[in-house]
């Protein structure tokens, strides 16, 4: 089964069963969105039925909150826990400072939130999500679908004085209709190529009226874990100043192959 497994899965899947280890029992744990963080909530759904591991997650996203509560994980909200432990999520880019554009999955709002509320954020990803500038992959803004347009063209107009390559703001659609996250709201997706000041602009940009939330994550993540397709994984912790590689083997039966 692990066979028909693409090299990037198996980086995800790595960098999800590695991060899954900094997980204890008794630990309320932010669960993120997405396919890397799908990994890792099988992972911790493994753990719950296959070593009794007791913990309380509190997902990012409705299809998080699906999955988790399907593997046996018990779900409770973020107002139920307070404050956690540990959240565990995706990135769809990380530079060296473990500065974050996230958002690919529209799940940004909660998945800040939920970052922001816990004593750790450790990101899981594949070698290829690693940049030197962030900006490649389009910024994903949150904002509220009344009015959008103009909050569109404020960005647009705000950018012009922010140190970016781009400026093109797209309006995220789902097949024919706009995208709507979980808190009703749409994205714009800024394209924006090179962010050379991703401090400031996150700043300016949720300043704008309309604007909800921005997709970038800065001074929040505390660790990476980076996995790749041939098994290895490698853990940066932007706290200790430290780097720690290992290899994880791929067990045929493993049960978090199903329906996969
Ligand atoms: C969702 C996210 C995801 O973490 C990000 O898009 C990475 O996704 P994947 O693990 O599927 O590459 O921010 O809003």
């Amino acid at each position: 089964m692990t066979g028909e497994l693409s090299p990037i899965d198996k980086a995800k899947f790595v960098a999800a069963k590695r991060a899954a280890e900094f997980v204890e029992d008794g630990m309320r744990v932010g669960l993120g969105t997405g396919s890397t963080a799908a990994w890792l909530v099988r992972c911790l759904g493994e753990m719950v039925e296959q070593d009794g591991l007791k913990i309380l997650g509190v997902p990012t996203s409705t299809r998080t909150a699906q999955l988790a509560r399907e593997v046996g994980i018990k779900v409770i909200s973020l107002d139920e826990a307070r404050w956690l432990d540990l959240t565990i999520d995706g990135a769809d880019e990380f530079d060296a400072d473990l500065s974050l554009i996230k958002g690919g999955g529209g799940a940004l709002l909660q998945e800040k939130i939920v970052a922001t509320a816990s004593d750790q954020m450790v990101v899981i990803a594949d070698a290829a999500k690693e940049v030197e500038h962030l900006g490649s992959f389009p910024l994903p803004i949150e904002v509220i679908p009344f009015g959008w347009q103009t909050t569109q063209a404020l960005i647009e107009e705000t950018l012009v004085s922010m140190d970016v390559m781009g400026r093109q703001a797209s309006l995220r659609m789902n097949g024919s209709v706009p995208f709507v996250t979980d808190e009703g709201n749409h994205i714009l997706d800024l394209h924006l190529g090179r962010i050379g000041n991703p401090r400031q602009l996150a700043m300016v940009i949720n300043q704008i009226p309309g604007v909800v939330e921005n997709g970038l994550f800065i001074d929040i993540c505390d660790k990476v874990v980076i996995g790749y397709g041939d098994g290895r994984v490698e853990t940066r912790d932007i706290n200790e100043g430290t780097v720690s590689e290992d290899r994880l083997d791929f067990v045929e039966t493993d049960n978090l192959f199903r329906d996969i």
